[in-house]
């Protein structure tokens, strides 16, 4: 598994931004699950020692709120919706067909970090049922066959923005 080194610079500036006070802890928390799509252990006894937090308060935050993931997130989140419109119209079947195509249980994250699977319930599009997200896009009435083309679509999509911040 790739894993994602923490530096510890990056947790200072975060500590420095809401000047080292505990009251912001859940605000530097958030920060660093924005840098490193998770609460890694690390960044945590960093900010318990700075801050003078109690460590097994932070992890009560840490696994209290679904915002915080203790294990490495994916770059791109896909959410499948297995709400009651979507999943009379095939969601499962959706579902399993990106656990088929990236080898990763729902709940799970590749092993190259590039994608975290869920099932969520309803995001409220239910008349485009059956409904996925994929990052930042929002894509109605999928079924299994248009997985692996949505991926690679994707794929394509990441390759070109990466580019464009390359140039
Ligand atoms: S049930 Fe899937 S969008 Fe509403």
């Amino acid at each position: 598994m790739t894993t994602i080194q923490v530096d510890p610079q990056k947790v200072d500036a975060i500590l420095d931004r809401w000047n080292r006070d505990r009251e912001f802890v859940i605000e530097m928390l958030q920060d660093v699950q924005d840098t490193y799509r998770h609460l890694p252990r690390v960044a945590m006894e960093q900010i318990a020692e700075a801050t003078g937090a109690d460590l097994a308060q932070l992890y009560h935050i840490g696994t209290f709120y679904k915002a915080f993931s203790l294990e490495p997130r994916g770059e791109t989140s896909i959410q499948v919706c297995t709400g009651t419109a979507c999943h009379v119209r095939g969601a499962q079947r959706v579902l399993d067909a990106f656990s088929r195509e990236l080898d990763v249980p729902p709940g799970g994250t590749t092993k190259d970090l590039k994608f975290t699977l869920e099932g969520v319930r309803c995001v409220g599009c239910c008349s485009l049922a059956p409904v996925v997200t994929l990052g930042e896009d929002l894509f109605g009435e999928i079924d299994s066959s248009k997985v692996a083309r949505l991926l690679k679509r994707h794929q394509r999509k990441a390759a070109k923005a990466e580019e464009v911040d390359d140039a």
